[in-house]
């Protein structure tokens, strides 16, 4: 299907983020957010990305003007009933999921292909009361939206070839790489490894085997790096599949197999202490140092890009 016209519905972080993208690439977008407030916080979140874009020389003052003034804000819901593409990412909460698509699924076309950006909600649970399900997928963008090429595509169980095809179809026209996920599992495939290894790092961290900076100088200036450039299966076609059989042999066994959340990380959780949002994580962000990470990433992810994929 010919897909012109796109529908965001949730004005926060990734929705705000991922808007820009379409108007740059000339697509008409509309973002729906249910309240007034937050289409204002939008709007500076697009606002302040587009000046990182134009800081840092990947994008002129005319194209960050075009984008800004492509965008529709809005609290109507039925201003998203012409889009060709819904990209729902609104809260992380089953039910009010379920709500939206119930509604929307019905103010639609028939042939309207319904998305999800849920970071790890079943993809069938969210569109139990969708009207016409085989259109129905998951699309998981990865933060910063509008920086980060992957974008994760996971199959419901009706879902049909047709749709997913098509969500592919645009995510290649503006740019991005997907990745498809057969089956509707927790996690689908990028949280499953990112958890992974992060409860191998947080275990590594509380068993005084190695200090949090030391793990973080292992993925960025090891695994990280070749990560960017190649996946765990080439990794290991170049190390050797000999070498990994007898490194798995003795090391799986040693691997942590946590099932509750683990200390280190519940602990920072319950004292309030969230990362760059709050000022403390892993690391401290205060005093202004939050905004110097955060633009510190944003450079580094366009580098990175760049370098490899422009
Ligand atoms: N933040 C991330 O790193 C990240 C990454 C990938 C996917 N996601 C997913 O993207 C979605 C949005 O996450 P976010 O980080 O942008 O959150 P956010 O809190 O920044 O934004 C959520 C938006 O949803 C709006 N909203 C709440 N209830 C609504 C309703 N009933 N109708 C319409 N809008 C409503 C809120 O006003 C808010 O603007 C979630 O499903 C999240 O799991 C987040």
């Amino acid at each position: 299907m010919n897909i012109r016209k796109i529908g965001i519905a949730g004005a926060g972080l990734m929705g705000a983020s991922m808007s820009q993208i379409f108007a740059k690439y000339g697509y008409a977008v509309t973002v729906y957010d249910a309240f007034e407030n937050a289409l204002e916080k939008g709007k500076a979140l697009v606002q302040q990305n587009q000046n990182t874009q134009l800081l840092s020389g990947e994008a002129t003052k005319e194209e960050v003007e075009s984008v800004l003034s492509a965008l529709v804000f809005t609290n109507d819901l039925n201003a998203l009933a012409d889009c060709d593409i819904i990209i729902e990412s609104i809260i992380e909460k089953l039910d009010i999921k379920q709500d939206f698509w119930e509604k929307l699924s019905k103010i639609v076309r028939d042939d309207t292909i319904l998305t999800t950006n849920t970071s790890g909600l079943s993809i069938d649970s969210i569109a139990v009361r969708v009207n016409g399900k085989h259109r129905f997928l998951g699309m998981h963008w990865m933060n910063p939206a509008h920086l980060i090429p992957c974008i994760e595509i996971i199959r419901g169980s009706e879902t049909d070839d047709a749709s997913t095809d098509a969500v592919i179809e645009l995510a290649h026209a503006v740019g991005k790489k997907t990745t498809v996920c057969k089956k509707d599992v927790p996690g689908f495939i990028l949280n499953r490894l990112q958890i992974a290894i992060l409860r191998e790092s947080i275990a590594l961290v509380e068993e005084g085997i190695a200090d949090v900076a030391d793990v973080d100088a292992c993925m960025k200036y090891g695994l990280g790096f070749r990560y960017a450039a190649f996946g765990p299966f080439e990794v290991v076609d170049f190390g050797g599949i000999d070498t990994f059989h007898h490194i798995s042999s003795y090391l799986n066994k040693e691997l942590c197999n946590a099932t509750d959340i683990q200390k280190l990380l519940d602990d920072l959780y319950k004292e309030g202490n969230y990362g760059v949002k709050s000022g403390k994580g892993f690391y401290d962000y205060s005093d202004g140092k939050a905004e110097k990470a955060l633009q510190d990433r944003d450079e580094k992810f366009m580098k990175i890009y760049n370098a490899l994929y422009k």
